[in-house]
């Protein structure tokens, strides 16, 4: 198993009240492209055990909406909370996402590691694009998309497929990022039409 340090976001996380140190990643991206608004619906795919929920749910406020989607039980609850069980590329989560209209769709999905750098890129890679084909499918016009990546030879095709449904597409590393991660974030701005 790998050690993993408790670093400063680890300490400041618990003290902050965080379920993750992860949180601080997506705070650098919200901060730098100002995508999450009070009264969004936004889908969290890999939400589990939760800090991208908790910090979504105070920035889209009560009038707002969270549906949060993993494999593992996501630990918090709130009312506008709609946490689900559920593997991303199951058909339930396709009828989840049809039922309604988002404005932003995040993943921080990580698969289980493999010890091949090769394997866990490649699986990575296949969970990104999920959240691509999901949210082309079901983000409405000028949504956004957020996705993790472990960075790898699918990098550049998965960016062009984004700009095909995105105005604007980034790849943004957050200062959070461990020292020695190859992972990433893809960020489309502004769905198109
Ligand atoms: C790095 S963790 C997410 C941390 C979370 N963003 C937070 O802030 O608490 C990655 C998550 O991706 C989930 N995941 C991996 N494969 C998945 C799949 N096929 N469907 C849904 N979730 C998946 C894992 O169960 C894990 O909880």
């Amino acid at each position: 198993m790998t050690y993993i340090p408790e670093d400063y976001y680890f300490r400041r996380a618990k003290k902050e009240g965080f379920l993750a140190r992860s949180v601080y990643k997506l705070q650098a991206i919200d901060e730098k492209y100002h995508l999450l608004k009070k009264g969004m619906w936004v889908v969290d795919l890999g939400a589990a055990p939760g800090s991208w929920s908790q910090y979504v749910l105070a920035k889209v406020g009560p009038e707002g909406k969270v549906f949060a989607i993993d494999i593992q039980p996501i630990k918090l609850s709130a009312p506008n909370l709609h946490a689900y069980l559920l593997d991303v590329f199951s058909q339930e989560v396709e009828a989840l996402l049809a039922s309604a209209s988002f404005d932003g769709l995040l993943s921080d999905m990580a698969p289980a590691t493999t010890g091949s750098r090769l394997a866990d890129q490649a699986r990575s890679a296949a969970l990104v694009a999920r959240s691509l084909f999901l949210a082309e499918k079901y983000l409405r016009p000028n949504g956004f998309w957020v996705a993790k990546l472990l960075e790898g030879p699918a990098r550049e095709e998965l960016t062009q497929k984004a700009r095909t449904i995105f105005q604007t597409v980034h790849v943004f590393r957050p200062p959070a990022t461990r020292k020695g991660s190859s992972e990433c974030f893809l960020i489309g701005l502004k769905k198109r039409p």
